[in-house]
Parts: C-alpha cells; sequence; structure tokens
C-alpha cells in the first residue's frame, strides 16, 4: 500500500466512524433538532374567559398535532393577579423560551394571539429576536403576525369577524366591537379595521376602551345611522374583566349603560374572538407562516 492510499482509507474509517458515532464529535456538537410552538396572549384572570384560549389550543393542535404546545401570557399584571388569586404560575413569554430551550427545542415558532401589532407585539419582537442562538438554548424563532396584520390579510379577518355576529341581529341594527385601544400608534388599526368593515357592513362599528375611535365616537355614529338596537362585542381574544365590567358591566360608565341611557336597546354578547374558530383561522394561518419560515432560518 502506498502512503496515499492508506491515507484515503483512513480518512473513509474516520468518516464512517464519525457518522455512526455522533458523539463522537464531542462537546461541541449541535442537539438534534426539536420544534415547538408557544401561544402568547395577553392573558386574563378571568378563569371562565379562557374557554377562548382553550378553543385556540385544540386548533392548534389540529393544525399541528405531531408538535408540543406552550404558553405564555405577555401581562404581567394579568401574571400576578394569577398568582394571588389561583395560586398558579404563567410565564412571561421571556421565561417560557428559556424553559423551551432548556429542554432541548432547538426551534420555536411564537404565536401573537394580539389583536393589533401594538406595544405587546413589538415586546414580544423583541423578546424572540433575543432568544435567537442563545447558548445552549433556543437557535431559531419566529414570530406569528397578530390578528389585524398586512393589507391582504384584512379582508380575511374582517370576513371573519362578520360571521361571528350574532345570527338574531337584523341587518338594521347595528354591531359594536370593542377593541382595546392603545397609545401606540398601531392604535390606527382600529380606524383602520373599521374602513374595510364598513365596506362589508354598513352597521358594524369599531371602538376602543383606551384608544379611538372613542365611544363618544360610536354613539354619533350610531345617531347618523337612526340606528336603534345595538349588538355589543368584544374585539379581544378573551371576554375578560373588559367585556365583562367595560362592556357589559352594571356600573353607569359602562357602554352598555352609557347606551341604554342614551336611548338604545343593548345586547351584549359575552365571547371573545378566540371562541370563533373563522377567527382562530387566522391566527392559525400566522402561525402555519411562522413555522413553515423555522426551515428557511
Ligand atoms: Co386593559
Amino acid at each position: 500500500m502506498t502512503f496515499g492510499r492508506t491515507f484515503r482509507w483512513l480518512a473513509l474509517l474516520l468518516l464512517l466512524l464519525s457518522l455512526s458515532m455522533p458523539a463522537f464529535a464531542g462537546h461541541g456538537s449541535t442537539d438534534a433538532p426539536k420544534k415547538g410552538i408557544l401561544l402568547v396572549a395577553f392573558g386574563t384572570t378571568v378563569p371562565e374567559a379562557r374557554a377562548a384560549f382553550d378553543n385556540i389550543e385544540k386548533a392548534v393542535r389540529k393544525a399541528f398535532p405531531d408538535t408540543e404546545i406552550r404558553w405564555a401570557y405577555s401581562a404581567r399584571q394579568v401574571r400576578h393577579t394569577i398568582r394571588e388569586n389561583e395560586g398558579a404560575t404563567m410565564l412571561s413569554p421571556a421565561a417560557a423560551l428559556a424553559r423551551m430551550g432548556d429542554e432541548g427545542f432547538t426551534e420555536v415558532a411564537v404565536q401573537s394571539l394580539h389583536t393589533i401589532p401594538g406595544s405587546e407585539y413589538s415586546d414580544l419582537q423583541r423578546t424572540v429576536a433575543a432568544f435567537r442562538d442563545m447558548p445552549k438554548g433556543t437557535r431559531t424563532v419566529t414570530l406569528g403576525e397578530a390578528l389585524l396584520s398586512r393589507p391582504h390579510d384584512m379582508e380575511a379577518a374582517v370576513q371573519a369577524i362578520v360571521s361571528t355576529f350574532p345570527t338574531q341581529r337584523k341587518a338594521d341594527e347595528a354591531v359594536v366591537l370593542m377593541g382595546h385601544g392603545t397609545h401606540h400608534p398601531a392604535n390606527i388599526y382600529y380606524p383602520g379595521l373599521q374602513y374595510y368593515l364598513g365596506k362589508v357592513d354598513p352597521n358594524a362599528l369599531v371602538g376602543t376602551v383606551e384608544g379611538v375611535p372613542t365611544l363618544d365616537d360610536i354613539v354619533a355614529a350610531l345617531k347618523a345611522r337612526s340606528v336603534h338596537t345595538v349588538w355589543l362585542m368584544p374585539l379581544m381574544s378573551v371576554a375578560g374583566d373588559h367585556a365583562r365590567n367595560d362592556m357589559a358591566g352594571p356600573e353607569p360608565d359602562s357602554w352598555k349603560s352609557i347606551l341604554e341611557k342614551a336611548g338604545f336597546t343593548v345586547h351584549t354578547v359575552l365571547k371573545g374572538t378566540g371562541e370563533y374558530d373563522a377567527v382562530v383561522d387566522i391566527w392559525v394561518h400566522h402561525l402555519r407562516t411562522a413555522f413553515d419560515a423555522l426551515d428557511k432560518q
């Protein structure tokens, strides 16, 4: 045997050894890829309202039957209240991603269950970016968009939202959606949604608790339409504290009380958008995009 041939045989032997024994590569070896899904909602302190989250999880499980699903709540106050009231621990997005990395998840598709890409969403974007290439943790982390996002998507979201309107509601009766509202620039999504919604259903209106349009804007729009009956529905994933108190509560400053005082007949629907499969499908679609992007990173 010449030296060259011996060298080639040795090289081949080493190659076969390294292929058959992954441990041969030593400490520097990368773990086998393991994909996971992390669903991130604002969260709610109202246990009954979590029916929306159960429904979302069911849909995600159906769409991704072979992938483990974890949850996080982005609202710190909600997590603290749950700990005090229920003694239960809900993780923040960062804590959930750290734990998943520790458990061997290398690739995680995170899905925002927020309605607009506001401050909760931009915080989540920063958290997701921080967990990319985490030493001994997550390598690839992608983020699925909020319910309302891109222009082509808005029409699908609006169709889904309109499909949730109660069947008993007549065309000359208004549906008023109560969104959260924010000081973040993304508050523009609420008037933006009104634009798309108005094309499909002229008596469907969007208002917010903390932003624009306000309830005063809604009352003016209802009067301009000579509407007498109003159906109030939350534009939030869950029918939690805002829906039960600010929207439908018995206090004089709830939307229901104010509209009744203004002479309208008011019906309330205490279901979050996460309880309707048509709306959940939009989030699942965004998650599919984020999940497929794991392989392209
Ligand atoms: Co709030």
